[in-house]
């Protein structure tokens, strides 16, 4: 029998909660001796099979009893005790609306009166489910909160295949797979701020087999986090492997008071019985149509000028890139880093953050003159701002020394010449608030922020917490999110890039703030190729920007191909381009801004890996749901002269077999190779089972195609 809504358990008969969607079970027992346990996650199950499950593992270990293993929660009472024995209390299911159930089931010592509640949210036909955990006990004196998962799932198969994404600036999500073995690989950040700047936050995991993407049992896991996150995956002596997901716990023991509610954050998966492939076109539908801000809106494109000016430019000279930006075609005008500060100007890196006032010598009227112009030529205005951070010289420091990360008796250790601001201290809020409210006072007509993060927490002490320290990482990002719920109350409508020195903050909590985020500096085509695969496992495409730049010796041709997979921009000199060049382009943006139905609300396939062989050729393609339209990409990027791939076609997916499909080359340029198939009706089912020969041998080689059915 299933337990039906809020019922109390009475006796000691074994009970089954189901946590699931259409097509994933996640099911949880009480057992006799009143504990929770994971009797199974995987392919649906039929109810009347769930008797015959095996009892499974502790839903939530908790530290201090039998388990040999890492729990899921480790405290200290204020006696000095430090085990934990959870029982299951009671649970509700509450059917939210047709598509999400959310189940909550409380679990309680008998002992000591401490209560977690476990939270599941399941997405029934985007087959998602978010974890999180609250914790909290009437204990006399605070508890000691040493590990507080978010979730804790478990697995009994033969084998297991971790994928993780790691890098460093400019070489971000490099993919690299591992099998997992007797003992531990943790996947972690202590960076705080800029957290993912070595390994991003979410994993795949292949059942039995490595990875693939259109076949075999396959997890994505993410966790709703802009700091610090762990994800630890331990094997034990039977090959059973148990994953825990949740805040970094280093340096982080919470002292929680009586009644007070630690919440941790959401742990993201979604499972698939098909591979990764459609464990990604889940995500992207479930993350467009509840997790990101903006998440069925369009995007704009732009002309960014950092890698046009640096920090060097003027008031005449910005109007002349807005003049370029119009030309262009582009949306909007984007001004970067460099624009403010006057005691200490933001001429380079080294100083300015903080002091978010107009630089006199570079901008003498203020940012209107250059809104204005921008008005005029059509164009939306957007600016950077990086308002977590300061600069040491900076009126801001001098002012308000105690309001900066940093030891008060030590010397001073920056990143990028910074420090990060104390957002755990309500005042930092309000200020790192009020520059954002203060700029769009004065300039109502700024449409976008780009919300840089350039340096990690360095130096980790805050005056604020006082004796409370190991609560700093934490703190800092509820500080956060509590700043940008006051931006997203009072300018619902302002849209903002998050940006990290490139793409090293993109969690799907931020991503409620943040409809995008840059995915890299490193704007080299061939670079990008991987750095868009590695985000497009887990974000739709059109959270991730991509532009145009002149890093690269590849065609504008190449170089705007790989930028049409993403939110398209351009960071480049328009008058540097030929008439050739900038005739492309505009016809380039204008066919970029049809095709956003297809490349930004459709589903994704990946068809061939940049990874895969001796990383030659890549191809996706993005499809409409009605099967209606798509578009192909596929890039030679390095091949060995005469490989034999080149005789290859690239087998399409996502099609419908019983249509046809005229195929129309885009985004061609003069001299640059065409496909045969240009103009040729196939039927869906010949597409996707025997292909199109779409690569050859040739070296930075790219072709966009769309498809379009025929009546
Ligand atoms: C790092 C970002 O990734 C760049 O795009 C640029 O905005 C610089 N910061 C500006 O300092």
């Amino acid at each position: 029998m299933l337990l039906s809504s809020g019922l109390m358990l009475r006796g000691a008969d074994p009970q089954w909660i189901r946590v699931g969607t259409d097509s994933t079970d996640l099911i949880l027992r009480v057992a006799e001796n009143g504990r929770l346990y994971q009797s199974y996650l995987g392919a649906r199950l039929p109810e009347r099979d769930y008797a015959h499950l095996p009892q499974g593992a502790e839903a939530y270990v908790p530290h201090g009893m039998e388990d040999y293993f890492e729990p899921a929660i480790r405290v200290l009472h204020n006696d000095g005790d430090p085990s934990l024995l959870l029982k299951y209390r009671e649970h509700q299911v509450r059917q939210v609306d047709d598509n999400v159930t959310e189940t909550t089931v409380v679990l309680a010592d008998e002992v000591y009166p401490v209560t977690v509640t476990l939270h599941y949210m399941a997405f029934q036909r985007e087959n998602v489910l978010k974890c999180s955990s609250e914790i909290t006990h009437t204990e006399k004196r605070p508890v000691v909160l040493y590990q507080y998962a978010s979730s804790m799932l478990h697995f009994s198969r033969d084998h297991y295949w971790l994928t993780e994404f790691s890098g460093e600036w400019a070489t971000e999500v490099n993919r690299a797979e591992q099998p997992l073995y007797f003992g531990k690989k943790v996947l972690d950040t202590k960076l705080g701020t800029r957290a993912g700047i070595f390994c991003s936050p979410f994993f795949l995991l292949g059942l039995d087999r490595p990875v693939q993407e259109n076949q075999g049992d396959a997890l994505i896991g993410t966790i709703g986090w802009t700091g610090n996150f762990r994800f630890t995956f331990e094997v034990d002596q039977f090959n059973n492997l148990r994953l825990s997901a949740g805040i970094n716990p280093y340096g982080s023991e919470y002292t929680l008071r009586s009644g007070e509610v630690f919440r941790t954050p959401e742990f993201i998966f979604c499972y698939s019985t098909h591979g990764v492939g459609e464990a990604s076109r889940n995500l992207h539908r479930w993350a467009r149509r509840y997790q990101v801000k903006d998440g069925e809106k369009e995007r704009m494109t732009l002309l960014n000028n950092w890698e046009a000016t640096g920090f060097g430019f003027n008031e005449e000279q910005l109007i002349g890139l807005l003049d370029e930006a119009q030309k262009l075609g582009v949306d909007m005008f984007l001004l970067d880093d460099g624009w403010f500060a006057n005691k200490y100007p933001r001429n380079s890196d080294t100083q300015g953050l903080g002091d978010w006032q107009e630089n006199r010598e570079k901008l003498p009227h203020g940012l209107q003159p250059v809104i204005d112009a921008a008005t005029k030529r059509g164009l939306k205005f957007g600016l950077w701002i990086e308002p977590e951070m300061v600069s040491h010289q900076s009126e801001l420091y001098e002012k308000h020394p105690d309001w900066v990360i940093r030891f008060p008796n030590r010397e001073e250790y920056y990143y990028r010449h910074q420090m990060v601001l104390d957002l755990s201290n309500p005042k930092v809020q309000d200020y790192v608030f009020g520059v954002v409210d203060d700029l769009k006072s004065r300039y109502p007509q700024i449409a976008y922020f780009k919300w840089d993060c350039n340096s990690p927490i360095t130096n980790i002490y805050s005056t604020y917490l006082k004796e409370q320290q190991s609560h700093l990482y934490i703190d800092y990002m509820r500080g956060l999110y509590r700043m940008l719920d006051r931006i997203q109350a009072k300018y619902p409508d302002l849209p903002m890039m998050l940006c990290s020195g490139g793409g090293a903050r993109c969690d799907y909590e931020a991503l409620r703030y943040f409809p995008e985020f840059w995915a890299s500096d490193n704007t080299e085509p061939l670079e990008r190729i991987f750095i868009q695969w590695g985000f497009s496992y887990l974000f739709p495409s059109k959270c991730v920007a991509a532009h145009v730049t002149s890093w690269g010796r590849q065609s504008l041709k190449f170089k705007t191909d790989v930028a049409f997979m993403g939110r398209l921009g351009y960071d480049i000199r328009v008058s540097g381009m030929s008439e050739q060049e900038l005739a492309f382009s505009q016809e380039a943006i204008r066919t970029y801004k049809r095709l956003m139905p297809v490349i930004l609300e459709g589903d994704l396939y990946r068809l061939v890996s940049p990874y895969d062989g001796n990383r030659d050729h890549a191809a996706m393609m993005y499809t409409e749901p009605d099967r209606a339209h798509a578009v192909v990409f596929a890039f030679d990027m390095t091949p060995r002269w005469g490989e034999y791939l080149s005789l290859r076609s690239v087998r399409l997916q996502g099609l419908d077999p019983a249509r046809n499909y005229r195929i129309t080359e885009l985004n061609r340029m003069e001299g640059a190779s065409t496909v045969g198939c240009d103009g040729q009706v196939y039927s869906g089912d010949y597409l996707m089972k025997v292909g199109l020969p779409l690569f050859s041998t040739g070296t930075y080689v790219s072709h966009v195609l769309e498809l379009t059915v025929e009546p």
